[in-house]
Formats: C-alpha cells, structure tokens, sequence
C-alpha cells in the first residue's frame, strides 16, 4: 500500500490530502482537509495576489491536519502530487513548489497533476466502491467556478474535449447572478438555497444554444437576461429557482446530446456546480448512470489531485521532472 499526498492551490482553496493506493488498485481516501479563502468575498470575485498569499500563510497547517487525519507522518508518503494547472499562475506556484520541494526531502517520485484530471477522478473514486466498476469510455463533464467542459474520456488517461463553454463558466454564472441579486458569495450555493423559495417559471429564460449540433455551452447570455430581469423587478428568490432550472436543463441537454451520438452510458459529473442538489437530481433522474465526487470531493480540493496520482501510477506513467511549471492554461 502506497500513501500519496495531493496538493492543490490552483485558485482560492488550500487543499491537502492523502490517498492510500492498495495493491489491488484500489484507491481510498484518508484525508482531505481544504482552507477557503474568504478574504475575497468583499471583491466579489477572487483577487489573485491575495489567493497566493494565503495559500503560502496556510499550506503548512492544512498539510499537518491532512497528515492528522490521515494518522500518518511525513515520512510514511510513498508519492506527492501537485496541480501544475490550469490556474492562477502565483496560486499554483506555491502549491507546486511545496510539493517539489517535499518529494525531494522525502526521495519520493513526485507527480505534477492537471487540475481537470483531478476533478474527474474524484468521483471515479466513488464509482469504484459501488457495484460497478467505471472503466472508459465514458463522458465526464466538469462544471465549476473557471470550466464547463465536457470530455469523452475514450480509454484510462486519454481526454478528449468535444465541448466547452463559449463564454463564462457555469459557476461565473451562479455567482455574478448571485452577486447582482444580493444573495451573497459564492453564489453557487446561494442560488441554491434561494432557489427553494423561488418559482422556476417566475423568470422567463431563454435556454442558451438552442441550434446547434455540437456539445458547447453558454452562459453568458443567461446572465445577461438575469439582470433585465432583475431591474423590471423579479425577486431573488424567482431569479435564482429559474436561473438554476435553466442551466441545469442546458447542461444535461448538451450532455445527453454527446451521449447518444457518441454511444456513451454514464457521465462523470464534478467540479463545484456538481454539489448543486437540483442538477444532481436531473442528471440522476436521466437515462445516463450519473456518477459524483463524494462529499467533500466536489469542490476544489487536494484529495483529487492524489486520485489522478494514483490512477497515474497504476497506469504505469513515469514521475513528472522538478522543470514542470506552473500552467495558466494547461492543454
Ligand atoms: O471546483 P470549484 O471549487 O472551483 C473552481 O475550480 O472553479 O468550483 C467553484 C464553483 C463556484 O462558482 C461556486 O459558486 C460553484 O462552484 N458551486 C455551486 C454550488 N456549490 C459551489 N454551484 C451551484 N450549486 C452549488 N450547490
Ligand atoms: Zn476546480
């Protein structure tokens, strides 16, 4: 059994965990601790400079508390993994450098992970324990606060990307509609919480790219419709059940669409937007097997990182170079 530690400060969460690689390949998760950042909430979006800085005041106490929880020591890693990307470039860097830095004290392979990777093992990781095995080729949509790509992961380790927002993120979405109806930061959550007293016919949404053949997406549009909607008066409450409906309808329509050309029954669905209980709903209640990240594994966090480590492993990918750097955009 091999002990691997996952970091990840792509944006504005200090995330460390561990992942215990059994012999068998299976993959398990012993902790995953993350430090939110909140100094951005008066900016309503996050400062990049602020977001390094906290990540270096934090790291080294998220990682003792990942270490606590997972009852082990330093010197019981066999492997550490980081995000190289995609990301903020300073944000990255700290996360990157402190797990250089370890795997060299420790003479352990080190594994610089593609955020996204992470994202989609985090719920192939809770896949694994049901009772069903998630082997490709399967479609993985990852929706968050920075991506709403939709990937068709043909074999272990090969993505390909077939669709992708054409303006703002599903989750830049949830939070500037938040943000313009005063329901607070971030918004994702928010929206969902006001959306339960809200009636999703109260705002009449036109739903994105409704012609087209292909698998992108757009956002931009809804959020625009959202704020004529909230100066002729429409409650917070109508704005975000109806924005929610709306989205949540675009997403698994698109999804749905790849799934029958390209013959795919199950979607991996992760990132921050897959905590949302209304499209986990939708997503479930289709004819795909939906699969989610665990609790905890939705947002950005390090346990994901030491899963895409681990699944490099098995696969037999050798240990990345101490010259990987940090990526803004990561291919
Ligand atoms: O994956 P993540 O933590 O960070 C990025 O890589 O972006 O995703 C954060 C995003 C934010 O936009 C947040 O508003 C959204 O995920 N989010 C949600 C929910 N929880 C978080 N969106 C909708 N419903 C939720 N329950
Ligand atoms: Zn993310």
């Amino acid at each position: 059994m091999q002990l691997i530690l996952g970091i990840d400060t792509s944006c504005d969460d200090t995330g460390v965990g561990v992942v215990a690689l059994h012999p068998d390949g299976r993959a398990e998760v012993r902790a995953n601790r993350i430090w939110s950042q909140t100094v951005h909430a008066r900016y309503g979006g996050v400062m990049p400079e602020l977001a390094s800085r906290e990540h270096v005041e934090r790291i080294d106490a998220v990682m003792e508390d990942a270490l606590s929880e997972a009852g082990i020591g330093v010197a019981d890693l066999g492997a550490v993994a980081a995000t190289s990307g995609p990301g903020l470039v300073g944000a990255l860097l700290v996360g990157l450098m402190y797990g250089k830095g370890l795997s060299q004290g420790l003479g352990v392979p080190f594994y610089a992970a593609h955020h996204l990777e992470g994202h989609i093992f985090a719920a192939a990781s809770e896949a694994q324990t049901a009772e069903f095995q998630l082997t490709p080729p399967y479609l993985a949509l990852v929706v968050s606060g920075g991506h709403t790509h939709l990937f068709d992961v043909v074999a272990e380790g090969t993505y390909q990307l077939i669709g992708a927002t054409r303006d703002d993120a599903a989750g830049e979405a949830f939070d500037k509609i938040a943000r313009l109806a005063g329901l607070g930061y971030p918004g994702g959550p928010a929206i969902a919480e006001a959306a339960k007293l809200g009636n999703p016919k109260g705002v009449a949404f036109r739903e994105p790219m409704l012609g087209q053949s292909g698998y992108d997406f757009s956002f931009s549009g809804l959020k625009t419709a959202a704020l004529l909607a909230h100066r002729a008066g429409a409650s917070g409450s109508d704005l975000a059940a109806s924005f929610q409906a709306v989205a949540v309808k675009h997403l698994l329509k698109v999804t749905l669409r790849a799934a029958a050309n390209l013959g795919r029954e199950t979607v991996v669905v992760s990132g921050g937007v897959a905590a949302n209980s209304a499209l986990r709903g939708a997503f479930g209640a289709s004819e795909l097997r939906a699969v989610f990240p665990g609790k905890g594994l939705n947002t950005d966090n390090g346990a994901m990182i030491a899963l895409a480590a681990a699944a490099a492993i098995r696969s037999g990918r050798a240990p990345s170079g101490l010259d990987d750097g940090a990526m803004a955009y990561a291919p």
